[in-house]
C-alpha cells in the first residue's frame, strides 16, 4: 500500500489526466448517456485488500464495475425528483474543493479561514435571490438538511418563547405546527428534531385543486391557538404542482401574530431569477428562515444546499448548534465558525463549486436557464394538455409538469407506462399520487435541457402508447 501511495503521489499528473480524459468523455456524451439501467453490479465483489491496486488499476475494476451503472442523471432529459445538473464552473469548483480539501469553519484567526468564501457565496446568493443581506446563511448537503437546520433554530425560538431552554433542557411540552402541503423532508426534520412527524395542524390548501395554503383557514387555525406561538412551515413551490403559498399575506399576518415563518423554497426560490416569475416569491423577505437547494436549479453538482436564517436569531442558532463542552473552540459569537452555527462540525468547502458558477454566469446566466426550463415546461405542458392520450393533473405554474393518462380507466396503466418509459433509458421521470390521480411528474431544472429534448421526449411517449395499446 505504501508503495503505490508513493508512486500514485509522483503520478499525480498521469492520474488526474486519465481522470480528465474520461470526465470530458462523460460529460461530451452525456445527452446520449441512458438515464436508466437494468445492470446490476457487474462482477465479484471488491474485498478489503492487503496491498491495493494504486489508482490506475483502481480506475480500471471501477470502469469495468462501477461505470456502466452510472446514469446520466445530471443530463438534460433526466427530469425525475428534481435533479439539476452540474455546470461546468461547478465542476471546476466542486474539483478545486476537493483538491484544497479544507476543513471551513472560521473567518479569521489562525489555520483555515476557507469560511470567508462560504460567507461571500452566501451574500451573492442572496443578491441573485433578491433578499436582504440580512440572512446569515451557511452550506448543509441538501434541502432536507437546510429544513432541518432552520426549524431547529424555530425549536430553540419557540421554547424561549414558553420559556424554556430546549437546546439544554430537551423538549418537555409540544409545540404548535401548522402547514398546509410540507414537502417530506420537513417532516422527517420535525420527527429528527423531537417536534413530532404526526404533530402537525393541516391547514386546507387555497382550493381543491390546488397545494398552496389557504390564509383564511391559517388566520382561523391562528385564532384558535389564543396567542401561543407556532411555527409556519411554507411552501415556495410545492414538489407536486409548484404551488406557492402567498408570501404577501404571510407577512401581513406575521405583522399581527407571533410565530416562525419558514419556508422550504428548495427550488421554487429560483424563481426569483425571473422577471417574469419573481412576483411569486414577493414577501418572502420577511421568513425568518429559508431553505434554498443549490444542487436542484442552481446546478452545482450534489450535495449543496443552503439555510438562510435572520441573523438576529443568531444567538438561538448558536445556542442550538454550538460545542457547548469544547472552550478551546473558543466564545462562538466572538470568532465565528460554522460549527457553532449549523449542524455539522468538520465540512468540506461546499460553498466553492457555487461561487464559481455564480462567479462565471452571474445573474444573467442564471435567469437564463430559469427562464429556459420554464419555457420549455410551459411548452410540454401545452402538447400532453393538446394530446389524445395525456392530461395535467394541474397547470404547469413553473418548471414542473404534473400529468396523467388521459382516459380515467388507464389510471392502472399509469406505472405500466411510466415503467416502460423509464426503461427506454432515453427520458426519466418520477411517479406521483395528485388529487385522487396517480400520475407522473417531469421537472425541468437542468441548464442542458432544449427544444429537441421535448420532442424527442414526446416522440418516445407516442410509441409508449401506441404499444401498450397493442
Ligand atoms: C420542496 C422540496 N423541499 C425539500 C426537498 C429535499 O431536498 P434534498 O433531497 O436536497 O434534501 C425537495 C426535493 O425535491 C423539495 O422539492
Amino acid at each position: 500500500m505504501k508503495e503505490y501511495l508513493k508512486t500514485d503521489s509522483e503520478n499525480i499528473d498521469h492520474i488526474l489526466e486519465m481522470i480528465k480524459k474520461q470526465s470530458v468523455e462523460y460529460l461530451d456524451t452525456l445527452a446520449d448517456r441512458p438515464t436508466s439501467v437494468n445492470n446490476t453490479l457487474v462482477s465479484e465483489k471488491g474485498d478489503l485488500l492487503e496491498s491495493g491496486f494504486g489508482t490506475e488499476e483502481t480506475l480500471k475494476i471501477f470502469n469495468q464495475r462501477f461505470e456502466p451503472i452510472m446514469v446520466g442523471s445530471s443530463g438534460p432529459r433526466y427530469l425525475g425528483f428534481v435533479t439539476g445538473g452540474s455546470t461546468p464552473a461547478s465542476i471546476a469548483g466542486d474539483w478545486l474543493a476537493t483538491v484544497y480539501d479544507q476543513n471551513t469553519q472560521s473567518t479569521s484567526g489562525q489555520g483555515d479561514i476557507s469560511a470567508n468564501i462560504e460567507i461571500e457565496t452566501i451574500e451573492i446568493l442572496l443578491d441573485l435571490l433578491g433578499l436582504p443581506q440580512t440572512f446569515l446563511g451557511g452550506f448543509v448537503s441538501g434541502a432536507t438538511m437546510s429544513n432541518f437546520t432552520c426549524m431547529a433554530v424555530a425549536r430553540q425560538w419557540l421554547g424561549k418563547e414558553q420559556g424554556r431552554d430546549i437546546a439544554k433542557d430537551g423538549m418537555s411540552a409540544a409545540i404548535k405546527i401548522l402547514t398546509a402541503t410540507p414537502h417530506s423532508s420537513s417532516i422527517k426534520s420535525l420527527s429528527l428534531l423531537g417536534m413530532g412527524s404526526g404533530n402537525m395542524i393541516r391547514i386546507k390548501t387555497a382550493a381543491e385543486d390546488r397545494e398552496a395554503i389557504s390564509i383564511q383557514d391559517l388566520e382561523e387555525q391562528i385564532i384558535k391557538l389564543n396567542g401561543e406561538s407556532f411555527l409556519l412551515i411554507s411552501s415556495g413551490g410545492t414538489v407536486n404542482t409548484v404551488d406557492f403559498d402567498d408570501f404577501k399575506e404571510i407577512s401581513r399576518l406575521k405583522e399581527k401574530y407571533k410565530f416562525w415563518w419558514h419556508i422550504d423554497a428548495a427550488f421554487g426560490g429560483f424563481a426569483a431569477c425571473s422577471d417574469d416569475y419573481k412576483h411569486l416569491v414577493s414577501g418572502w423577505e420577511n421568513a425568518d428562515s429559508i431553505t434554498v437547494d443549490c444542487h436542484k436549479w442552481l446546478n452545482v453538482p450534489y450535495e449543496s444546499a443552503v439555510f438562510f436564517i435572520k441573523e438576529q436569531y443568531k444567538i438561538l442558532q448558536v445556542e442550538t448548534f454550538q460545542n457547548s463542552n469544547a472552550p478551546y473552540l473558543g466564545d462562538p459569537l466572538e470568532n465565528f465558525g460554522y460549527l457553532n452555527f449549523l449542524p455539522e462540525n468538520s465540512r468540506r468547502l461546499k460553498a466553492l463549486p457555487a461561487w464559481f458558477s455564480l462567479m462565471a454566469y452571474g445573474r444573467k446566466g442564471y435567469q437564463e436557464i430559469v427562464d429556459r426550463n420554464i419555457s420549455l415546461a410551459r411548452k410540454f405542458g401545452q402538447i400532453l394538455a393538446e394530446s389524445n392520450d395525456f392530461k395535467l393533473l394541474a397547470p404547469v405554474r413553473l418548471n414542473t409538469v404534473c400529468f396523467t393518462l388521459k382516459d380515467e380507466s388507464g389510471q392502472d396503466k399509469v406505472n405500466a407506462f411510466l415503467a416502460a418509459l423509464n426503461d427506454t433509458g432515453k427520458v426519466f421521470m418520477t411517479p406521483t399520487f395528485y388529487n385522487q390521480h396517480k400520475g407522473i411528474r417531469a421537472a425541468f431544472v437542468n441548464w442542458q435541457t432544449c427544444e429537441k429534448d421535448i420532442e424527442l421526449i414526446v416522440e418516445v411517449m407516442k410509441k409508449i402508447i401506441t404499444d401498450l395499446q397493442d
